[in-house]
């Protein structure tokens, strides 16, 4: 057999499945209009601007802007500026709670770090980061 090693390899590779992600995608398609998509899509880029601003903000020990940060770009007083009941009635049940999830995360972290409880504030981050993954996870939108 002229078979060489890698030629047995690559078979292998391809039988297992080790082809790119996007042939074996299990995450739920949600269709948006396309105004939709790109207002959602731009929202998510603020979310991660957000975050990050908002670990900047900690590591400077600047915990009332963080908290600031954290309440208008992700708590719950960032709703009507992200269009979110607009946008919720397009998503399936699940997402919608994950996204809400998110939202009380973010006014739970921006209590605590008002409060000046950093291990809460932590914890609270944590279940913002959460909740990115979680969606993330099990949606797509194209
Ligand atoms: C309720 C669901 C949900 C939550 C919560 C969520 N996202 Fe997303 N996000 C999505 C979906 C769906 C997409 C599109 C993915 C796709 O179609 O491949 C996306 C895309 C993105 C993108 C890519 C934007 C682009 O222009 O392509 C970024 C960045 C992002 N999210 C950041 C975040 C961050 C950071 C958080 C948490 C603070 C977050 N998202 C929370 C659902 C969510």
């Amino acid at each position: 057999m002229p078979l060489s090693l890698h030629a047995w390899l690559f078979a292998i590779l391809l039988a297992a499945g080790a082809a790119p992600a996007a042939t074996h995608d299990a995450r739920q398609l949600v269709p948006l209009p396309d105004p939709m998509q790109r207002h959602m899509l731009a929202n998510m880029r603020d979310h991660l601007s957000a975050l990050n601003d908002i670990i900047h903000h900690l590591a400077q020990g600047r915990l009332d802007e963080a908290a600031d940060t954290a309440e208008n770009r992700l708590g719950m007083s960032s709703l009507p500026r992200h269009g979110a009941r607009h946008m919720a009635a397009h998503m399936p049940e699940g997402m919608r709670r994950i996204g809400t999830r998110m939202h009380h995360a973010a006014s739970r972290f921006a209590r605590m770090a008002q409060e000046g409880d950093r291990d809460a504030a932590y914890r609270a981050l944590a279940d913002i980061t959460a909740a990115c993954v979680a969606c993330h996870g099990a949606y797509r939108v194209r």
